[in-house]
């Protein structure tokens, strides 16, 4: 088994702190540093929508990790190409995405927020498709490996992702409705490709046809 942990904070002092601790844990191949965060120190605005913050938060992580830094892009900006740019700048390894995206749902019998933080982040098959495009993006914009993630539920799902320029796949939502389900996916996509003549699965990175 691989593990990348996954590294967030609310400012970069204390992201730069969790990577030293970690640095000294035994059996992580990675980190994977959380963009998502608000940056308490400069207002709460998300590390990862603002290019000068993300850059000074990537090579600080950088400079202090001594396993290789995969940042985790925030979906929640106008241009992600240029964002994956900016991380690749500060010294990214690899960029991961998408990350949630923020949403708000109302209860209209009581209009009120159907959570109590009012809003959350959406993921799951609904942000397929803007992820897919996202990666996709992203792959026009750097040559770092991408991670590509959100609503893969089954092995056609990562391929779509590996099509579209990633080199690996991640799945949360789909975990919660079926632990089983990263097992089935990573089964599924051996079958696929055996099915399709695909003799080595890192073949189907960035060969849509687009
Ligand atoms: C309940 C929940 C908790 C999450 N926690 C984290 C987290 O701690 N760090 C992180 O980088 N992303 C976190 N995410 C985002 C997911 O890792 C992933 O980027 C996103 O949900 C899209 O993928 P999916 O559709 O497969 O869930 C979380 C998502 C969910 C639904």
């Amino acid at each position: 088994m691989v593990i990348i942990a996954n590294v967030f904070g609310f400012t970069i002092e204390a992201c730069v702190e969790v990577i030293q601790l970690l640095n000294d844990a035994p059996d992580i191949a990675m980190y994977e540093l959380n963009a998502s965060c608000p940056n308490t120190s400069h207002g709460g605005m998300v590390f990862g929508t603002d290019p000068p913050q993300l850059w000074e938060l990537v090579a600080r992580c950088k400079a202090a990790a001594r396993r290789p830094l995969m940042v985790k892009l925030s979906p929640n900006v106008t241009d992600i190409g240029l964002m994956a740019r900016v991380a690749a700048d500060g010294g990214a390894d690899a960029v991961s995405l998408v990350n949630t995206f923020v949403s708000l749902a109302i209860d209209v019998e009581t209009r009120r927020p159907r959570i109590a933080n009012i809003t959350g982040g959406l993921s799951g098959p609904a942000i397929k498709p803007i992820a897919v495009r996202m990666v996709h993006e992203v792959s026009k914009n750097v040559t770092i490996p991408i991670v590509g993630m959100g609503g893969v539920v089954q092995a056609e799902d990562a391929v779509e992702f590996m099509m579209a320029g990633a080199t690996a796949v991640q799945v949360g939502t789909a975990s919660y409705a079926d632990p089983r389900a990263v097992e089935n996916i990573a089964n599924g996509l051996k079958r696929w490709c055996i099915a399709h003549e695909v003799l080595q699965a890192s073949s189907l990175t960035g060969s849509a046809l687009l």
